[in-house]
C-alpha cells in the first residue's frame, strides 16, 4: 500500500512543471505546485473574495478557517495542490487561482477550484479543472468528483463542457455532485502528452 502511494504522489508531480497561459485580457499568468509558502497569498485570495465567491468554494460567507487554508496548498500524500499566479507592478506575483484534490480512496479523487472575482471569465477556471483532471488521471485514480451548490450555474456549465456528468444529489438538493469517470485508454494517452499541452483560448 505504501508503494502505491508514493507511486502515486510521484506520477502526479511529475506532470505539475510550471506552465505559461495567456489569458484572454492579455496578462500573462503562471501555473505551479503549491507550497507552505503559499499559504499567506493564498489566504489573502480568500479574503479579497466577494461574498457569493466565498459562499460557492467554502459554503461560508464567514472567515475560512487556517486548517482549511493550509489544505489548499499542502495536500495530503496523494493530492496535488496548485496556484496560479500574475505579475505584479512591483515585480512580485499575486495568487490568483487556487485548485487542489486529495484522493479519498484509492479510486476517487476529490477536487475544488477558486478564481478570485477580477480574474473570473478569462478561462483560468477551466485550465484549471482541466488540468486538476490530468493530474487525477496519471496519478491512476478512476474517478475526478466534486460538490458544486446546484445554485453555481457557472461551475455546473463548466464541468459539463468538460464532460463531468452532474447531478443533483438525492440527499440534499442544494447540492449537485458532479463526476468525470476515467477509462483507462485516457489514463495513457494523458501520460503521453507534451508538457506545456494547454495552448491559449
Ligand atoms: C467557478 C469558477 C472556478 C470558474 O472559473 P472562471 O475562471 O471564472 O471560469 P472560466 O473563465 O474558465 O469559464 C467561464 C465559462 O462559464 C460560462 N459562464 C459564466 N457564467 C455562467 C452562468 N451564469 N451560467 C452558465 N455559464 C456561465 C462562460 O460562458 C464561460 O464559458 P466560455 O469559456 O465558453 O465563454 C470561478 O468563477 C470561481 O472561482 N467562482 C467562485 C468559487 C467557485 O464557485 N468555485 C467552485 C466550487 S465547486
Amino acid at each position: 500500500m505504501v508503494e502505491v502511494r508514493e507511486g502515486l504522489q510521484a506520477r502526479t508531480w511529475s506532470q505539475a512543471s510550471n506552465e505559461q497561459w495567456a489569458l484572454r485580457r492579455g496578462a500573462q499568468a503562471t501555473l505551479r505546485r503549491a507550497g507552505a509558502d503559499d499559504e499567506a497569498a493564498v489566504r489573502e485570495l480568500v479574503e479579497g473574495l466577494s461574498r457569493d465567491s466565498r459562499y460557492f468554494r467554502f459554503l461560508t460567507g464567514g472567515r475560512v478557517a487556517d486548517s482549511i487554508i493550509e489544505g489548499l496548498v499542502r495536500p495530503d500524500a496523494d493530492g496535488a495542490a496548485l496556484v496560479v499566479t500574475v505579475p505584479t507592478v512591483d515585480g512580485g506575483a499575486e495568487v490568483v487561482a487556487n485548485g487542489q484534490f486529495v484522493v479519498t480512496d484509492r479510486d476517487t479523487a476529490e477536487f475544488a477550484v477558486v478564481v478570485a472575482d477580477d480574474w473570473q471569465g478569462q478561462g483560468l477556471g477551466r485550465r484549471l479543472i482541466t488540468k486538476l483532471q490530468q493530474l487525477a488521471q496519471a496519478a491512476g485514480v478512476r474517478r475526478l468528483r466534486g460538490d458544486v451548490l446546484s445554485e453555481n450555474r457557472r461551475m455546473l456549465a463548466i464541468l459539463r463542457g468538460l464532460g463531468f456528468s452532474c447531478r443533483r444529489n438525492p440527499e440534499d438538493s442544494f447540492l449537485h455532485e458532479a463526476t468525470l469517470a476515467f477509462g483507462a485508454a485516457d489514463a495513457d494517452a494523458t501520460a503521453s502528452l507534451p508538457a506545456g499541452w494547454f495552448g491559449a483560448r
